[in-house]
């Protein structure tokens, strides 16, 4: 079984209506949603935002499931200038930016596991999917959604994500984190966490984020409108050509 994590309803809805023979559990507070999506059998849920509501989910998800593999999809802010809202970015090393227990470990560094980062499982398939998808984005993209947030041609990156308990509206901060982790694409609040659970009990993990804003003043405005009409039909379309 495939585990499909987002941080919010809204970005795992267009799933959630293609899913079939739906069986629901409610535990911790997080409903987990059993089906067949695209004729492969799946567990849904979303965490809720930050590191512990998404490592909790992973574990829960982890114990009760028996997962092959675990992917994470939703949103984040860019970092990188060359990133537009729309891009994708498929993660490959993920960094907990807000880890910093120095001068025992090395900033960044996770104590005891000895890691600055984790790594993502083998990205072939997911970008294989996520290209098929940006070829038939049309479909998928109401036009006028697109206009609205100006997405124009997306592009996709595979890249260095970040991930710490905080939302990204200042340059200042953006500015900070791109000279301490100078690979890093874009942040978000989860990939790190739900990455470090799969590293511990060693499960397959990819992630893909959807570039909602650029971390800046304007990175609020119309987040919920992005999240529900933009972010939750590419996780429809890169999943349909994952699964068939
Ligand atoms: N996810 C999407 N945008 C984000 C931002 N600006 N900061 C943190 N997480 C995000």
């Amino acid at each position: 079984m495939i585990a499909i994590i987002s941080a919010m309803q809204e970005e795992i809805q267009a799933l959630l209506s293609e899913l079939e023979n739906i069986e629901v559990t409610e535990k911790g507070m997080r409903k987990y949603y059993t089906g067949t999506l695209f004729e492969k059998k799946v567990v849904l849920v979303f965490s809720r935002w930050g590191k512990v509501a998404s490592a909790v989910t992973t574990t829960q998800l982890i114990n009760d499931y028996n997962p092959t593999e675990i992917i994470f999809t939703g949103v984040a802010g860019a970092i990188k200038k060359e990133l537009n809202i729309g891009d994708i970015v498929i993660g490959k090393k993920l960094y907990q930016y807000d880890v910093d227990c120095s001068p025992i470990f090395k900033k960044f560094e996770i104590p005891i596991l000895k890691k600055e980062y984790f790594e993502t499982s083998n990205p072939t398939k997911i970008i294989n999917a996520t290209n098929l998808f940006l070829d038939d984005y049309d479909s998928y993209i109401n036009q006028i959604d697109a206009e609205k947030f100006e997405i124009k041609n997306p592009k996709l990156i595979y890249g260095n994500i970040a991930t710490g308990d905080q939302f990204i509206s200042e340059s200042d901060k953006v500015k900070e984190i791109n000279e301490q982790l100078p690979t890093v694409q874009c942040i978000e609040m989860e990939g790190a966490s739900v990455a470090q659970v799969c590293f511990e009990y060693d499960i397959p993990f990819s992630i893909i984020r959807i570039i909602s804003d650029k971390a800046n003043d304007n990175a609020t405005i119309d987040f919920p409108r992005f999240v529900k009409s933009i972010a939750s039909n590419y996780a429809l379309g890169i999943f349909k050509n994952y699964l068939t």
